[in-house]
């Protein structure tokens, strides 16, 4: 008989989540409060464009979906990964509502005579989890933090190819089990890092902090070489080129931006000022990316007249997604716009779709057929 697992949240995350555990043998109950969406994954008609997975979608015969929770009693589901969302708050930090709602939900069910197992794969302020564990551990419920590092566009292979799985296990009975999991799935020689949940919350933040305070740091060079006059690319592939540095994320280009860098460098930064240990790099960081922002939208105007038209060719925070949440590409654009500068999106219908409502008249558009979305 098939291992049982629940995958509550089947969105952008879970869904690629969910498909790969289903496509190596787990019985996977995925558990979506969205109802028309679910009736489209139960149709196998919803059209991702996240590559490979409607794919998946069609060829898959054990992924069960439900707006159900208590299937999961029903079915006697002992392991249960989280992936609702946690939108950022003005403030930096985590809505954990939609977790709250759920963790209601399972209380409303009652004590689990067995002790089930909560999978955190969403971002967490560090310490949530901690109170999760609080209030559902009189239920019956262990809660380990299990965040992916995925980017989208490449989700269902950033799962199957990590080079790390975090866990931040309850304890080590659970780290194990949750470890074979993955290793059920998992094509990479991936290490395993394994710790208390409050560490690898912690994890999370610093990897992605790390990683946005590279490439600022990245534009920061590229800025003060090409006001000095000195060659922006040279600089930074001998810099890369150095093996304790490494040339990944550090490219000269448009600041950081998408749906998970700013956030958590941001909510890394509100971590750290609630313990009070003031995170300088994390706040350093945000406002780098700005002042590159500011120093890249002068250089455009200076360098081209009224008459001229701007071409973006692709305005999507990353190539290969139609994700434009905080594309620094994208500001960009609308900040020449609106200096009046005349300005072309090149990019695919689903972007071009995105920004017409966003921003009505204030562009021309050519459709990309080669981009995705
Ligand atoms: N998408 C990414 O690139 C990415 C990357 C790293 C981390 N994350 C984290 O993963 C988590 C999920 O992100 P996402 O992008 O997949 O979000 P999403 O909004 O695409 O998906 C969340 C899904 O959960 C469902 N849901 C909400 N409440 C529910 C409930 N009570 N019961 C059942 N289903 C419910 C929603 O209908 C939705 O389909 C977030 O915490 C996010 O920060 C996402």
């Amino acid at each position: 008989m098939k291992q049982k697992i629940a995958v509550v949240g089947v969105g952008k995350l879970g869904l690629c989540f969910a498909l790969n555990l289903e496509m190596v043998g787990f019985e996977v109950w995925g558990v979506e409060a969205n109802h028309d969406y679910a009736i489209q994954l139960r149709r196998k008609d919803f059209d991702s464009d996240e590559p490979q997975v409607n794919e998946m979608l069609l060829a898959s015969s054990s992924l069960i979906i439900s707006d159900d929770i208590s299937r999961i009693f029903q079915e006697d589901i002992v392991d249960i990964f989280l992936m609702v969302a946690t939108p950022s708050l003005p403030d930096g930090g985590y809505d954990h509502s939609q977790i709250e709602r759920v963790a209601d939900r399972l209380m409303a069910l009652g004590k689990s005579e067995k002790s089930r197992h909560i999978y955190i794969g969403c971002t967490t302020m560090p310490g949530y989890c901690a109170q999760l564990a609080k209030k559902l551990g009189e239920f019956g419920y262990t809660i380990s933090y299990n965040p992916e590092f995925i980017a989208q566009g490449s989700i269902v292979r950033d799962q199957q190819f990590p080079d790390q799985v975090l866990i931040g296990e309850c304890n080590e009975e659970v780290g194990d089990r949750l470890q074979a999991i993955y290793q059920a799935f998992v094509k990479s020689e991936a290490v395993y890092c394994r710790m208390d949940p409050l560490s690898a919350e912690i994890t999370k933040l610093a990897t992605n902090c790390f990683l946005t305070t590279k490439i600022s740091f990245a534009n920061s060079i590229g800025d003060l070489a090409k006001t000095a006059g000195a060659d922006v690319n040279s600089i930074l592939k001998a810099v890369g080129s150095d093996s304790r540095i490494g040339g990944k994320y550090l490219g000269y280009g448009f600041g950081f931006g998408g749906p998970c860098f700013p956030r958590d460098n941001r909510a890394l930064g509100k971590y750290a000022e609630s313990v009070g240990y003031p995170l300088r790099i994390s706040n350093a960081t945000d406002q780098v990316n700005e002042e590159h922002f500011q120093f890249q939208l002068k250089n455009y105007l200076e360098s081209s007249s009224s008459s001229e038209i701007i071409v973006f060719e692709g305005v999507a925070y990353k190539q290969g997604t139609t994700q434009i949440t905080e594309s620094q590409q994208l500001r960009l654009a609308v900040a020449l716009a609106k200096e009046g500068r005349k300005v072309t999106i090149k990019d695919s219908v689903g972007v071009i779709d995105q920004i017409r409502q966003l921003h009505p008249g204030l562009f021309q558009f050519e459709t990309d057929l080669s981009a995705v979305g």
